[in-house]
């Protein structure tokens, strides 16, 4: 426990889950369907992450690579407002200078680029605070556009550029013991698929497949039944090194994830 330090949630029913949040040192996947809250999981990581020590944090910065479009400053601007501001004001950084974010990532070469990059920008970083927390929300998103039928060779080169990625960010984990957490998405097509390896305990097969599969030290899979304020929401640990399975309920409200 002492080795790898856990990141807050800033959530005690997620920090339970996790027994303490996001473990340093090792590459955590959330695995789920769109609009289930993984974004907004990764917001509140970022400025989690922050917190004194005493508050569950690592009093640590965070690069979030966003391969989605415009990434979610506003919504995280509003969550600053609504929970962090006081609890940081231990004469740190505006939170938001503790947060690097990277959004210009249209294709999977854009992405390796970006993660080779990171021991340098984490090396040569001029956030205060030391990286702590390295997110890529989604790591699904990138390859989804490149082709709906790839040929063998481009299914050999993405395979392969993906167990390459995921070493150097495990590298990255081990060397700053900080945290890395990937979003990944569940492939619709895989529904029925997964339904079934779920039924089975063998966990879900989300859409980077099997390869991928085997890079991620820990996955969680959020769940979500219903809409609006009246979802109902889960996570549940598919498996992990250092965790029993297990779940929670949450909610997502003007204030953040809540248990
Ligand atoms: P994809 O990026 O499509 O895979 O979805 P996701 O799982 O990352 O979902 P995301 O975190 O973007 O949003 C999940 C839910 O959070 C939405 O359906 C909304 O209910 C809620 N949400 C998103 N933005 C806001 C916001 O600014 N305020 C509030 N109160 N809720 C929000």
């Amino acid at each position: 426990e002492r080795a790898f330090p856990r990141a807050t949630l800033g959530c005690p029913v997620l920090d339970d889950l996790l027994h303490g949040g996001l473990p340093c040192g090792s590459i955590t996947e959330i695995v789920g369907e769109s609009g289930v809250g993984k974004t907004q999981l990764c917001l509140q990581a970022c400025l989690s992450v922050q917190l004194p020590r005493e508050r569950g944090g690592l009093e640590g910065s965070s690069v979030y690579i966003y391969t989605e479009g415009d990434p979610p400053v506003k919504r995280l601007c509003e969550l600053v407002e609504r929970r962090v501001r006081r609890q940081l004001s231990h004469g740190s950084l505006p939170p938001l200078d503790n947060v690097l974010i990277d959004c210009d990532i249209a294709s999977p070469k854009d992405l390796w680029v970006c993660i080779n990059q990171l021991p340098n920008v984490i090396k040569g970083s001029s956030m205060r605070m030391p990286v702590r927390l390295v997110m890529i929300d989604s790591v699904a998103n990138v390859f989804r556009d490149v082709s709906d039928r790839p040929t063998v060779t481009e299914l050999k080169e993405r395979t392969s550029m993906m167990f390459r990625a995921a070493a150097v960010l495990k590298e990255l984990a081990d060397r700053h013991n900080l945290a890395v957490l990937v979003v990944n998405q569940v492939a619709d097509t895989m529904q029925g698929v997964n339904e079934e390896l779920q039924s089975s305990g063998r966990g879900v097969l989300p859409s980077l497949g099997l390869a991928w599969s085997n890079c991620v030290n820990t996955r969680i899979f959020a769940s979500r039944t219903g809409q609006g304020l009246d979802a109902s929401r889960k996570l549940q640990i598919l498996f992990s090194p250092h965790l029993p399975p297990a779940a929670c309920e949450y909610q997502i409200r003007p204030e953040g994830v809540v248990g």
